[in-house]
């Protein structure tokens, strides 16, 4: 199938002419530079292209869509919303919303975490966490504790600051001069596994490794930066929740802040509302165990307008109270706590527990196993992993060839996918709006498309699970 695209082009070029795109490589052939998709509106799991075509939003508008798009409960929320307050700044001023959404998130970690510190993008986020905890370090009589440690292949974002926590080569590595990198250290990603070692053992493995680096330098570390449970830019690294628990600990030897970075696994990702919730086996989280910091943003919304945010321990907060101006927090955004974004968020934790979100979230990680079960029993492909909602599979190099991601994101929309590999990592996380059946669909499109950029199967020896 393929799509005789003139409006939408027309949109694209004017779009490549105008826009400066994220995230895109631009080549001096310009004939080499693949149009964007002009997107003109969007319907539950459906995005529709200015000439009609759907695509099933495999990958949730980069990981923030939760309940499908033009979502009409969140669009009620925010119409009764800009009839009330578009924005009020949030210095010296504060809303309902914002103050709802600080209390309801507290909620749920059981009042172990709270001060919600309001932001826009989740690398602001991450930045703000890095410096409330060398301030409090500082405010506290450690000014020495100014250095920050991060998991090989972690990635906190794009901004100079959570740059410098992000251990992702063709992200950083051009602006390396401009950053204080941080501790670099082994990732418990399962896929280390060696001989007959599990995750776990992957895990402890790890926690051993961190275990010596903060022993030498505890008096200099403020902060231990993670995403828990998946490393997602790495490319859906998935690891034993064990290493969270072991990782708490160790900073509490240590005098060390965890800081979660939950921005893609938070809000039902991951089979919790936070992954961090996953180191208890269905317990609650005692307060002691919850992260010093968590950071919250992409889902938050919904996935409908850019809020981030920081929640951290009362204690944390304790420390900036005092008459010296130095040792207040005085960062700010223009656009921090907008009434807005927290309505959106607010209607998003309104469908969560209103539909029992969560639960039926275990059917359908369920139905995305099945239906990508052709795509796993495929011989060129590998490391089949899965958390809540996330699946994702490695396609051998040899057979991915050359641009995988890019080939395979352009095959995918030829058969109404929108889908975007990182390096050879297939993975599909998709808004919590599907059913069995259309799991199936995405699962015969994703394999039509992995066949379609590899060819077919040399024989049948090569299917995995062939009998
Ligand atoms: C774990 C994690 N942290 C931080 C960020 C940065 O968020 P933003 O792109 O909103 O700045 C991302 C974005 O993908 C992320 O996945």
């Amino acid at each position: 199938m393929t799509h005789p695209v003139p409006q939408t082009q027309t949109l694209a070029a004017r779009s490549q002419r105008a826009v400066w795109h994220p995230c895109t490589r631009l080549r001096p052939d310009a004939a080499s530079n693949e149009p964007p998709l002009a997107i003109a509106s969007g319907d539950g799991p459906w995005l529709v292209d200015t000439d009609g075509h759907r695509y099933f939003d495999a990958i949730s508008s980069w990981w923030v869509n939760l309940f499908g798009h033009a979502n009409p409960r969140i669009n009620a929320a925010l119409t009764a919303q800009l009839q009330t307050l578009e924005h009020v700044m949030l210095a010296g001023c504060t809303h309902a919303p914002a103050v709802e959404l600080a209390e309801r998130l507290s909620a749920l970690t059981g009042h172990a975490l709270g001060n919600a510190f309001y932001a826009s993008d989740g690398a602001s986020a991450v930045e703000i966490a890095l410096k409330m905890s060398f301030h409090y370090w500082r405010n506290t009589g450690l000014a020495t504790k100014r250095e920050f440690v991060c998991l090989r292949h972690g990635y906190h974002g794009e901004t100079v600051g959570a740059l410098a926590v992000t251990d992702v080569e063709i992200f950083r590595d051009a602006y390396d001069p401009l950053t204080r990198r941080a501790h670099v250290v082994m990732s418990p990603d399962a896929r280390q596994a060696a001989g007959d070692e599990t995750a776990a053992d992957v895990a402890a493995r790890a926690l051993a490794e961190l275990e010596t680096l903060l022993r030498e330098r505890a008096g200099q570390i403020a902060a231990l930066i993670v995403e828990p449970l998946v490393q997602g830019a790495a490319g859906m690294a998935m690891y034993d929740p064990s290493y969270l628990d072991g990782a708490r600990a160790l900073c509490d030897r240590y005098r060390i802040h965890l800081i979660a970075d939950e921005i893609a696994v938070g809000c039902g990702r991951t089979g919790t509302f936070f992954a961090w919730e996953q180191t208890r086996d269905g317990e609650p989280v005692p307060p002691h165990a919850w992260p010093d910091f968590l950071c919250l943003s992409k889902g938050i919304t919904g996935g409908y307008l850019p809020l981030s945010l920081v929640l951290s321990r009362p204690e944390i907060q304790r420390a900036f109270v005092a008459d010296d101006i130095a040792r207040s927090f005085l960062h700010s955004h223009s656009y921090t706590g907008n009434p807005l974004a927290c309505r959106a968020a607010l209607a998003t934790l309104d469908l969560f527990e209103q539909d029992n979100v969560l639960a039926h979230n275990r059917d359908r990680a369920q139905w995305l196993a099945d239906a990508m079960a052709g795509i796993a029993a495929d011989a060129r492909v590998s490391n089949v992993r899965q958390r809540g909602l996330i699946w994702a599979a490695d396609v051998d190099a040899d057979a991915a060839g050359a641009d995988f991601a890019a080939r395979f994101h352009i095959a995918a929309r030829a058969h109404g996918v929108l889908a975007r590999p990182i390096g050879n990592t297939l993975y599909v996380m998709p808004p919590y709006v599907f059913d069995a059946a259309l799991a199936n669909w995405l699962g015969e499109q994703l394999l039509a498309t992995l066949q379609s950029v590899l060819g077919p199967q040399q024989d049948e020896q090569e299917t995995r699970h062939a009998a």
